[in-house]
């Protein structure tokens, strides 16, 4: 990971080998604390965020024992590279045994050296991996730690390690093209292209040499030859976004690009092979539309071969508090103010509204009520009306519409204090009628 460079602790009581060792490592990116005394390596392993120690055994004071021993009882996460100048076999087995991942022999080359790093870090990474309390609370720039998104990181983690084709399905704002752009960088086309396409969103005729491009003369107007998306795509991904929009005759065409692996321009004859992932994602369920004859079965298939359930907000749980604080940070930097507290009652209403619009609702939401005029602590009345008198109160299904009604004048009569006047104007009726339906409460 590029943006946190990794830390490593240096000790030798050489000076010389001190300086080699931290302009070496220093070159490749790592950030490094060289230190010659073992007691001030051990004060900086306390209070420094360190992955990895580089330790000569052989020094004046305190060996290089004493470190390792010291990392493997107190720094949990740390992993350690011995080093020493003067080799014996009980020397190396001694290291090893104590705690010492690896174990280096002076001289040695930069590519011994970074080797030996490489195992370490790696080593660590697996560690992490395992341990569920170091999971990170952030995942492909994907917030939510609810189980309906651990079963998502998982499968983006499946799917990006291979070139199956996926089918994200999911209700709009979500997260799918979120989910489509992890499994891309996180597979081995992230160095090519990801190219998203709305095949809902650009008409037909336009859609279909956007995606596969026409050479000079293929219909009136096309004066030269265009690449179409697939070309662009090639040896990256390409996101099928809204693919239920496609009509019957482009699912055929994409059905063969899926069969073959190869895409014709418009106006040539001459197939060309690509070599591309193919993501589809829509909010709509593709096998109801197959059961009504709207989506082809064929088509359905073919891109059925990784299924992701991008799961709705409201089945979601505390991932919604992780959201909103996520971007209440990121607007309030956006407008370089000091984030506001939200207060309770205000992160009651948002708990429990029921989110149609998903991800993106809950983003707009708080980019509106980070927009208004600063202060410092955000309440119920900064909130758009529709929310203010939609939630509260789950209520259960059996009532009647009588018994709804009623609550619903209550509460807003409550939430104006009194003011009937007020109420009525936002119940949309007028004072007599308020009062009638008050008198029948
Ligand atoms: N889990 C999440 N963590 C952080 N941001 C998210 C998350 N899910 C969605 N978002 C944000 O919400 C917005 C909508 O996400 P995205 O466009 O991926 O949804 P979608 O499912 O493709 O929506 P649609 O069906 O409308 O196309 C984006 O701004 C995205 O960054
Ligand atoms: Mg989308």
């Amino acid at each position: 990971m590029a943006d946190e460079r990794t830390s490593i602790l240096v000790i030798d009581d050489s000076r010389d080998t001190l300086e080699v060792l931290q302009r070496n490592l220093v070159s490749r990116g790592f950030q490094v604390l060289a230190v010659s005394e073992v007691s001030e390596a051990i004060r900086l392993l306390e209070t420094q965020n360190i992955s990895l120690v580089i330790t000569d055994i052989r020094m004046p004071k305190v060996d290089g024992f004493s470190v390792i021993r010291h990392v493997r009882e107190n720094c949990k996460g740390v992993e350690v590279l011995a080093i020493t100048g003067f080799p014996t076999i009980d020397g190396a087995i001694r290291a090893m045994k104590t705690g010492a991942g690896e174990y280096l022999i002076k001289p040695f080359t930069d590519e011994e050296l970074f080797s030996a790093i490489d195992h370490a870090l790696a080593r660590l990474r697996l560690k992490k991996q395992a341990s569920p309390s170091a999971a990170p609370r952030r995942q492909y720039g994907i917030i939510g730690e609810s189980r309906a998104m651990m079963q998502v990181y998982e499968a983006i983690e499946h799917a990006a390690s291979s070139s199956a084709t996926v089918l994200i399905q999911g209700e709009s704002g979500t997260g799918k093209e979120l989910i489509a752009r992890a499994i891309h960088y996180g597979s081995r086309r992230a160095g090519f292209p990801f190219v998203p396409v709305n095949c809902g969103g650009i008409p037909e005729p336009l859609l279909e040499s956007e995606l596969f491009g026409y050479t000079k003369g293929a219909f009136t107007g096309a004066a030269g030859s265009r690449a179409g998306f697939f070309q662009t795509a090639d040896r990256g991904t390409i996101l099928l976004d809204e693919i239920s929009e496609a009509s019957l005759p482009m699912q055929i065409k994409l059905l063969r690009v899926l069969q073959e692996g190869e895409i014709c321009m418009l106006g040539s004859s001459k197939p060309r092979k690509v070599n591309i992932r193919i993501v589809a994602a829509t909010n709509r369920v593709l096998h109801e539309l197959v059961r009504q004859g709207l989506f082809r079965e064929d088509l359905f298939y073919r891109l059925n071969v990784i299924t992701i359930d991008a799961p709705p907000l409201r089945d979601r749980g505390d991932d919604i508090v992780l959201l909103v604080n996520h971007f209440v940070k990121t607007f309030s930097e956006r407008y370089g103010r000091t984030p506001p507290r939200l207060s309770e009652a205000l992160l009651g209403i948002l708990r429990a509204y029921h989110w149609p619009g998903n991800v993106r609702e809950l983003e707009n939401v708080i980019h509106r009520l980070l927009s208004m005029p600063s202060s410092t602590t955000l309440d119920i009345p900064d909130l758009p009306p529709f929310m203010r008198f939609s939630a509260v109160g789950e209520g259960s299904l059996n009532r009647t519409l009588a018994e709804v009604e009623a609550e619903h004048v209550r509460r807003v009569l409550d939430s104006v204090g009194g003011n009937k006047t007020l109420a009525a104007r936002i119940l949309g009726v007028d004072r007599k009628t308020l009062r009638a339906k008050l008198r029948k409460t």
